[in-house]
């Protein structure tokens, strides 16, 4: 059971404002200036000492911690906390020179060497033994320091690391398959291996999924994924270990990646690791760029329980890693902030306090620039930072559950877009989120949850391309629609089982009852081909021939080529409840009317009066309602005001 703790301070409840604060690429006198801006603009807590590891550690057991005593007095003495990072998230030159075996290797075989970031193995015994090492001398050091208010483990797990098919690798996956399985002839069913030739007789035959002469083995390759996880978790557990032993007030976290494509930690069962939920999000530009940040932060939400968590980085505008770095417009700094806050952040955090002056992110914005205090950037870094204050009274407060759930389920994810499949186009996240651009443009509220989620306070359900289904959530699955839930599922669900093993008889085997469909083979469709539904809607990227039950009510079928007069969209009831399936991507326009007659059906409607749904988005923490206006033009609020474009309100 998950106790939530939070930054260790004293005071009046407050959100927190602040930034990766990195001194070390800056002389002395640089730090001054930085606290003295940081009180314009009502900084409270910096993360330090992210990729400190080779100035604290200049040479093997050489610490040289004074340079960060005075960093954390200077800030201690301006009431700014400390998030302290342990630092390990990037080794320096001479560990890696002389141990070269805690490098990563690629799947390739080719080394990952240093000059970036982040290149050790999560496998790597020397890299633990001299990782923790720094972690104990931190801890010890700074146990009694009044600035430090969190510990923040590494940075970013798995960022760049979390693939590595090394021999140490090899090793230890062969141990986690062993744990996972006990048996040989456990392991050979799992990964049906009597295809191709690929029975195991011993576990040191076992490797990694390297590169291969063609698709590697599907379940290898998912278990891979898994073992990754698991080994990078177990990892984070040893330096929280030495910090709960030396200073067990102290909370420990570590930032997420709930964010766009980054897809390689399940996250589900994270949130038991950490005291509290520290998140990282990042925009990509795209007409549903805003919605995809609100789908991250409402994800991130749910991961932590509904309670508060921590925006630990995004940036006040642009940043380096996209192929064109789009600068942020007016107004949008302080409505992604909010939109997070929204959420149930309690925190708004960038990534980085001043922007560098070298290195690969010295394009990438912060919140002083390079331009200096005296700039339209900083202005509005102090404006947020003000803002903020006067939304004190947001803090502490929880998500207030909304009247429909999405299921989010990394395995689905990781499965669904595995090689060899019917297309290798559909991508998991893009259909989640399509279903959640249509729940905006409804003005109805939809909760992001984790499979595991527990589904029955909600009246609506979607689980867009829920691939695994494991026996015990299609029983779960089943209850909720046997017990008055409506379910709405889509193509390529219930596929498979947690050994990604096709469920025999016609698809989706564990949901076919509740749906009242089968069906016998896909049909995907190619780039340049479209499927119209009789509903004035147009499906891409798949069809399903599908055979329905007599009491299932078709809602759209297909109107032109080979699948004409097949179902589309099917709704069927089922116990007290009904299961709805939608065979094609119809993309948000297309989603959009057809969940609101699955709303509708389920008599779900809009907290939203009629002429703000769509243009603006509702979240509700407690007694707090935040507006969010989706559009760039001002909008009406009537008695509550108006929001500028791009504007949110908060009202209690
Ligand atoms: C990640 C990292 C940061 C920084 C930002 C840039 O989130 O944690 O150190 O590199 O990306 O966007």
């Amino acid at each position: 059971m998950r106790t939530t703790r939070w930054v260790r301070r004293s005071g009046a409840p407050r959100l927190e404002f602040g930034a990766d604060y990195n001194p070390e690429q800056w002389p002395r006198e640089v730090w001054d200036d930085d606290v003295r801006a940081m009180r314009e603009a009502g900084v409270t807590i910096v993360s330090l000492g992210i990729f400190s590891w080779a100035r604290l550690e200049p040479a093997d057991g050489a610490f040289d911690f004074g340079w960060l005593d005075d960093v954390l007095d200077l800030l201690h003495a301006n009431d700014i906390l400390v998030d302290l990072a342990t630092a390990t998230a990037s080794p320096p030159p001479w560990l890696t020179a002389a141990h070269p075996e805690i490098l990563p290797i690629d799947r390739n075989g080719n080394t990952i060497w240093p000059g970036g970031r982040q290149h050790w193995r999560p496998t790597s015994k020397t890299f633990r033994t001299y990782a923790l090492r720094l972690v104990r001398e931190l801890a010890t050091r700074y146990a009694e320091h009044p600035a430090l208010c969190a510990w923040h483990v590494s940075n970013e797990l798995g960022c760049h690391n979390i693939y590595d098919y090394s021999d140490e690798a090899a090793q230890a996956f062969r141990e986690w398959l062993r744990s996972r399985y006990r048996t040989m002839d456990a392991l050979n069913h799992a990964w049906g291996t009597a295809f191709w030739s690929q029975h195991y007789g011993d576990w040191s035959e076992i490797l990694p999924p390297r590169i291969a002469a063609t698709q590697p083995n599907p379940t290898q390759q998912l278990d891979f994924k898994r073992f990754s996880v698991d080994v990078l978790r177990d990892y984070y557990r040893a330096e929280k270990a030495i910090l709960r032993e030396l200073t067990p007030d102290i909370p420990v976290t570590t930032n997420f990646m709930v964010a766009g494509a980054v897809k390689d930690i399940d996250y589900t069962d994270w949130v038991d690791e950490v005291d509290f939920v520290a998140n990282d999000h990042y925009r990509h530009p795209g007409p549903q760029s805003l919605d995809e940040l609100s789908f991250s932060a409402n994800l991130t939400g749910n991961l932590a329980g509904g309670e508060p968590w921590f925006l630990m980085e995004h940036s006040t505008s642009a940043v380096n890693w996209q192929p064109v770095n789009v600068a942020k417009r007016p107004g949008e700094l302080d409505r992604d902030s909010l939109t997070h806050v929204a959420h149930g952040s309690d925190a708004v955090s960038f990534f980085q306090w001043r922007q560098s002056r070298a290195g690969a992110e010295k394009y990438h914005s912060a919140m002083l620039p390079h331009a200096g205090t005296d700039s339209a950037m900083f202005r509005s870094v102090v404006a947020l930072g003000e803002r903020l204050r006067g939304l004190a009274f947001v803090a502490g407060t929880r998500r207030k559950k909304a009247p429909a759930a999405i299921i989010f389920d990394w395995q689905s994810w990781w499965a669904a877009e595995q090689d060899s499949h019917p297309t290798d186009r559909l991508l998991y996240r893009r259909e989640a989120v399509d279903w959640y651009t249509a729940f905006l443009n409804a003005g109805v509220r939809a909760d992001v949850v984790p499979v595991t989620a527990s589904l029955t306070d909600y009246p609506v359900v979607v689980a867009p391309i829920l691939h695994v289904i494991p026996a015990d959530l299609g029983a779960r699955l089943t209850t909720y629609v046997q017990n008055g839930g409506h379910l709405v599922t889509t193509y390529f669900s219930g596929i498979v089982d947690e050994n990604d093993h096709i469920w025999l008889g016609g698809y989706p085997g564990p949901l076919r009852d509740a749906l009242g469909l089968r069906i016998e083979e896909f049909a995907p469709l190619l780039d340049d081909e479209q499927a119209e539904l009789d509903n004035g809607t147009t499906g891409t990227l798949w069809t399903d021939r599908i055979e329905v039950a007599p009491d299932t009510e078709v809602l759209a079928s297909y109107k032109t080529g080979e699948m004409a007069g097949r179902p589309a969209v099917t709704r069927h009831p089922f116990g007290a409840g009904s299961a709805g399936y939608v065979s094609t991507r119809l993309g948000p326009d297309g989603i959009t009317p057809v969940l609101a007659e699955f709303l509708s059906r389920a008599g779900v409607t809009s907290e939203l009066p009629p002429d703000l749904r769509g243009r603006v988005e509702l979240a509700v923490r407690d007694n707090v309602r935040f507006l969010i206006n989706r559009t760039d033009d001002p909008i009406d609020l009537g008695p509550d005001g108006r929001l500028a474009p791009r504007g949110v309100a908060v009202l209690r």
